[in-house]
This record gives C-alpha cells, sequence and structure tokens, in this order.
C-alpha cells in the first residue's frame, strides 16, 4: 500500500514470547493447541462450549449455527441473554461490586470513577429514563456524544432495553448525523451541548440542530442532551430535554430482561466502495461472545489490570474494546475524553504513569505521530505498568513498531497487532501475546475459529508463500454482522456475492509467508484507510461535486508519514469557475468535505486538471490516478485509456 509495506516486505525479524509472560497468559500453547484442534474437528461443539463457558443465559440455546437461510446466519438462535446483565450484573457478587469498571478522565485533567456497582445503577437509572421517554424494544437510538462515562451509559442504557443503538463519531458532521438518523428511522438522539477537543469546544448539539432541521425527513421525536461545555444552546420546546431532568426522579431499579439471541445490539455505519456508508449491525450473543473472548485472548487481561482502548465510542473499536468485550470481562476500564497531545505530547504517557496502566491498545497513526514529536516525552514518565500493547486500524510499519516496542514498551511488552474490521465484531488475525512470536509488521495468525483464507480472482486457495491475494473467511463465527440495515442486497453484494456465497470477502489484500504469518496489504476496494479510519472515494467525490463550481472529481489515497494514506482529490471545474481564484476554491472545497463528512476525510491535495484519465466506458482510470498522484512513473497499461493526452495534461511522467 505505501512505505509500511514496501519495508514489511523485507521485514524478517521474529520476537519470540517473553518467558514470564507466557506462564501467566490466559492462554497457554497448550490451550491454544487444543482450541484450534476442536474448532477443526467440530466447530459446533467448539462454539458451544465456549458460549456456555463464557456468557450467562436465561435461556440456553439448542441451536448453535442456523445456516438455513447463509450468508444470513444465525447463532445460538432459540437461547435468550441480557447483553447489560453480561457486562454489569454478574460483577456484582462480593467485593467485585466495588471494583472500578471506568476511570473516566476530562480533558482538563478532571477524573471520575465508577465502580462496577454504580455504573449498574447510572444504566438502571438512564435506562428507565429511556423508557419513561418512550423508547421501546426494537427502536433505533442515535447517540452523538463526547468520549464522557454518560455515552457507555447510553450505549448500556439501550442494551439493557433491547433498543438498538447507533453511535455517530462525534467529529462526524451534521450531514453525515442527519443521513444515519434518516437510514436507521431514529426515535431519539443523545448528544450534548458540546464536546471538549484540544482546549476548543465543539458544538455538538448545534450541529444536531441543524442535522433535525426538517423535521419531515426524519423521525426523532426526543432528544436528550448532557450538559458538558456549558456552551449555549438552543433547547427546543417538547423535544429536547436535558439528562438531569431526564434521570431525575428514576428508579435505580431496572430489570434486564431475556433478549433473543439474534436481537440485533446495535447498528454502526462504514464506508464502502460506493454510495453512502453501510450501517452494518450486529447480534446480541454472538457478538458478545466473541468481544469477549478475543479480549481474553489477546488482551490477557486479568482482574488487577487497567486497561485502556484509545479509540473513541464511535467507531467499532470504542463498541467492541472499549465497552462490550472488557465489560463482559469484569476489566477496569480507562477512558480519556480529550486530544491525545493536549496540552502537551506526553499525555498518553503522564496519564499511563498517573493510573498505572498496563495493557494499552491504540493505533498505528497515533504511534508515528508520538514518534515525530521525539523520545524525550515517553522518556520523562516511568511506563513500568505496561505489560501488554495493542494496535488496530491500518498495517503498522516495522520502524513504528520498533519504536512502540522500545520506547513505550521498554522491550518487555508483547505487541499484539490485530486485524478486524466492523463487520467481523471482533479480531480475527492476531498474535496471541503468550503463544505467538511476532515479526514487526504481520498481524501473525489467525484466532482459534477463524478460517482465514487468501485466494486468487477464482476463488482458489494461493498456495505460493507470500503470494497475495483476497483475505477471505470460510466459515461463519459468531462476532459476523448480521447485515446491512434496510438492505439485504447490499450485504450479499458487498460480502458475499464475489465468490458466490463461498467465503466472507473482507475487502482486503494479504500474503502469507512461510511460517503461516498474515500481512495486509491494505483495501482492494476504492475506500481510503485514512488514520485508520475508512474512507470511501465515493463518499469524498459526491461532497465535493455538490460544490457549485465543481465539474467532477476523482479521489485516491497517497502515502502519508502519519497517517498512513491522506487524501488526494482531483477536480475538474465547471467552465463558468475555470478563472477562479484557486487557492480560495481549494479553501472552500475543504470546508465543504468537512461540512458534508467531517474533518477526518478533508484532501490534504487538490489538484485542479482539465480532464480525468477514463475508460472508453467512462470509469476513471483510478490506478493511474494513484501514480501521478505519487508523483510515480506511470508503467500500468493504458490501452484502454480513451484519450492518452489526458495523462500529459495531469503531469504524469510517462516512462512505459
Ligand atoms: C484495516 C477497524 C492491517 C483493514 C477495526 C480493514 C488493518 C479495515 C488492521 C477495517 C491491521 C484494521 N493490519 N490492516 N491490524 N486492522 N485494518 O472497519 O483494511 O474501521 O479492512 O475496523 O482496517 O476498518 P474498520
Amino acid at each position: 500500500m505505501n512505505n509500511a509495506i514496501d519495508s514489511s516486505l523485507t521485514e524478517n525479524r521474529l520476537f519470540a514470547v517473553p518467558a514470564d509472560f507466557a506462564a501467566q497468559a490466559n492462554l497457554t500453547a497448550n490451550e491454544f493447541a487444543e482450541l484450534q484442534q476442536k474448532a477443526a474437528h467440530d466447530p459446533q461443539q467448539f462454539w458451544a462450549d465456549l458460549a456456555h463457558q463464557h456468557l450467562d443465559w436465561d435461556t440456553e440455546f439448542k441451536t448453535v449455527l442456523d445456516s438455513s437461510d447463509a450468508p444470513f446466519y444465525r447463532w445460538f438462535s432459540d437461547g435468550k441473554l441480557n447483553v447489560t446483565h453480561n457486562c454489569l450484573d454478574r460483577h456484582l457478587h462480593d467485593a467485585q461490586r466495588h471494583k472500578a469498571a471506568l476511570i473516566w478522565e476530562g480533558e482538563a485533567g478532571e477524573v471520575r470513577t465508577l465502580t462496577y456497582a454504580q455504573l449498574h445503577r447510572e444504566v438502571s437509572i438512564f435506562a428507565n429514563a429511556l423508557i419513561h421517554q418512550g423508547v421501546k424494544k426494537g427502536d433505533r437510538v442515535a447517540i452523538y456524544m463526547p468520549m464522557v462515562s454518560e455515552a457507555v451509559v447510553a450505549m448500556l442504557a439501550c442494551a439493557r432495553l433491547g433498543a438498538i443503538h447507533t453511535v455517530v463519531f462525534g467529529g462526524f458532521s451534521a450531514e453525515a448525523l442527519k443521513d444515519r438518523l434518516e437510514d436507521t428511522s431514529a426515535v431519539m438522539l443523545i448528544t450534548a451541548d458540546g464536546a471538549w477537543r484540544g482546549g476548543k469546544k465543539v458544538p455538538l448539539k448545534q450541529h444536531a440542530d441543524q442535522a433535525l432541521l426538517r423535521e419531515h425527513e426524519h423521525s426523532v421525536k426526543r432528544v436528550i442532551v448532557l450538559r458538558r461545555t456549558g456552551a449555549d444552546i438552543d433547547m427546543q420546546e417538547g423535544r429536547d430535554i436535558w439528562w438531569e431532568e431526564a434521570v431525575s426522579g428514576q428508579s435505580a431499579v431496572c430489570p434486564a430482561p431475556p433478549m433473543a439471541a439474534e436481537d440485533p445490539l446495535f447498528i454502526l455505519y462504514t464506508s464502502g466502495s460506493t454510495g453512502k456508508p453501510k450501517g452494518v449491525f450486529h447480534s446480541s450473543a454472538g457478538y458478545l461472545l466473541w468481544t469477549m473472548l478475543t479480549t481474553r485472548w489477546a488482551f490477557d487481561l486479568k482482574p488487577e489490570d487497567v486497561y485502556w482502548c484509545t479509540a473513541d465510542v464511535g467507531w467499532i473499536t470504542g463498541h467492541s474494546y472499549v465497552v462490550y468485550g472488557p465489560l463482559a470481562n469484569g476489566a477496569t476500564i480507562f477512558m480519556y475524553e480529550g486530544a491525545p497531545m493536549y496540552p502537551q505530547p506526553d499525555r498518553f504517557w503522564e496519564m499511563i504513569a498517573r493510573h498505572g496502566i498496563s495493557v494499552l491498545y491504540t493505533a498505528p497513526t497515533a504511534v508515528r505521530a508520538f514518534m515525530k514529536m521525539g523520545d524525550e516525552w515517553p522518556a520523562r514518565h516511568d511506563l513500568s505498568s505496561l505489560r501488554l500493547l495493542g494496535t488496530v486500524g491500518e498495517p503498522m510499519n516495522p520502524e513504528a513498531w520498533m519504536w512502540y516496542f522500545q520506547q513505550i514498551g521498554g522491550g518487555r511488552c508483547p505487541i499484539v497487532d490485530t486485524w478486524w474490521q466492523t463487520e467481523t465484531g471482533g479480531h480475527m488475525i492476531a498474535p496471541l501475546p503468550g503463544v505467538t512470536a511476532s515479526k514487526p509488521g504481520s498481524c501473525a495468525l489467525p484466532l482459534p475459529g477463524i478460517s482465514a483464507r487468501i485466494v486468487d480472482d477464482q476463488g482458489d486457495p494461493v498456495g505460493a508463500p507470500d503470494a497475495g491475494g483476497y483475505l477471505v473467511i470460510e466459515q461463519p463465527w459468531p462476532g459476523m454482522l448480521r447485515g446491512v440495515w434496510g438492505n439485504p442486497e447490499r450485504y450479499i453484494e458487498s460480502y458475499w456475492a464475489k465468490f458466490n456465497n463461498r467465503y466472507y470477502v473482507a475487502g482486503d489484500s494479504a500474503r502469507r509467508d512461510q511460517d503461516g504469518y498474515y500481512w495486509v496489504m491494505g483495501r482492494i476496494d476504492d475506500v481510503l484507510n485514512v488514520s485508520g479510519h475508512r474512507l470511501g472515494t465515493a463518499e469524498i467525490e459526491s461532497a465535493l461535486v455538490a460544490h457549485p463550481a465543481v465539474a467532477e472529481a476523482a479521489v485516491v489515497g497517497i502515502p502519508h508519514e502519519i497517517k498512513g494514506e491522506a487524501v488526494c482529490a482531483f477536480v475538474i471545474l465547471k467552465h463558468q469557475h475555470q478563472g477562479d481564484d484557486r487557492d480560495e476554491l481549494g479553501a472552500a472545497l475543504r470546508v465543504q468535505v468537512t461540512e458534508l463528512i467531517g474533518a477526518i476525510a478533508r484532501p490534504d491535495d487538490i489538484r485542479f486538471t482539465d480532464a480525468l484519465p477514463k475508460t472508453r466506458s467512462g470509469k476513471i482510470m483510478r490506478r493511474l490516478l494513484r501514480s501521478i498522484a505519487r508523483g510515480e512513473d506511470v508503467t500500468q497499461d493504458i490501452s484502454t485509456l480513451e484519450d492518452a493526452g489526458t495523462l500529459q495534461q495531469l503531469g504524469a511522467q510517462d516512462k512505459r
């Protein structure tokens, strides 16, 4: 994909599991081998045993996997449980009720701790408030909040009642929020007056008001508003209610009714190759089982750990590894509200030392950003509480891996590079910290029960070591997505159609080396990975074309030192705007993308052009644009290009 991959092609260092780590690991080499064997020999029994062992059921399941409507798979479908009973109530016995569930730190430094008993109480009260406001099982509730403990409370309160939450990342625009409110037909929105980010207030409520402006276009009846920044906001009579008012007088007793295993737990939007983001939805029991197990296996969580996943709850990583996985394990979670380098670049390291954080899970883009700030920032702090490090979101370049390993992990902490997706619910390919030796830049081996394959265009397994191909999963697993909200055809089309429903197609390419280790190379579709976040080129293009001066636009990714990939846009102006000031237009287009999607999608590079390279059938030749954007020589076959003159115009170095 970029430099990261170039250097990982020659990477062959191997870091053995430290013996003292292996000796205390949740999963030992023997247990791992046993699980692998059982999964291969009798997958249904394998999953059934894990589901019995790790979850509390109100009604035991008899059916493990129902494939009658494949690829719409159903897991444990005649069983019943409540997700929040498994995340909260079952930890309320004895002393564990007084264990910290959540330690939260605000950007300004204030700290709040909620024990399991307190979190349970807040969730129960807020669930009663939701009932009081008319929310029922199956209703969709949107959550557009800062990284505060109330965001977790809101998610769990929905789950307690069986309302389906859809969390919208606070960095997304009013327009993006509006799309999601419409697509889910949400009846309620939970938001805040604002969010703190880098010392500034992000006007969440203002965005929410804008999203809700045209009443006939959405079904939101109620907006619950948390006071966070104290910003001056409008409260709409009859629609908006303060969080404090909503919870006032509500009982702290709220039963956790049994839900069917397959009742949807949440919807989360993610970019695909075409059109608007897809609403991926997950089940209750299968999802919970998989997040719980992978948290236990990959992070080796122990009762005494203080665990910090730095993701925002607006992403799948925040759902699976800030909320559901760790709470199901009864862990202590640390949560931080604000910007990573605020007020200065050692904020993370200072908090790790002060809270005694032992397990840290973050993104390669963050590691690269910290690396760039210099070794002196982590060196100022005692990071000896750390015992395990994790990464997610994009391939980790070996250079950043080594820095993370040495400067943050002190050379003693295993690094788990976890490959997975919004759709997979939890980790799929990752080293087990007590079992698997690590190679910098590789996500190592599939987890027990996960049948990853690399296949060619025909769907045949690629035999030779290091040969690239499509990364696919052959057998269903409990944590898999259950569909695309309101659009079953898109589920088939996006994930299954390519190989006739034989495999789940992840959309990534990968290779496997002679030791069976997986090296993910990047997306094969028109999806960019900017700072570990998926962005569809089609979405950014349509945001650009929505500007009155723009006739056509094409977006490609270019390598970026910190973000991994950055957005490069080629823009054709309408005839009457050809003479407009290009700097001003560039600035206006960046604002346009920020307003329609969010700042993460803002192009780094905008190039105005008179033509785009197209095939005779009118398809934009993105591979050519990618080479041009990177300043590389165009070596591709351009026999299908309609007008070869376009290349010269774009300043391509034609060296064929
Ligand atoms: C990429 C994030 C390499 C990949 C959990 C995938 C990775 C997409 C890794 C999913 C990794 C995620 N190594 N690439 N360890 N983890 N990816 O849905 O391209 O936001 O398809 O889920 O991120 O992104 P998503």
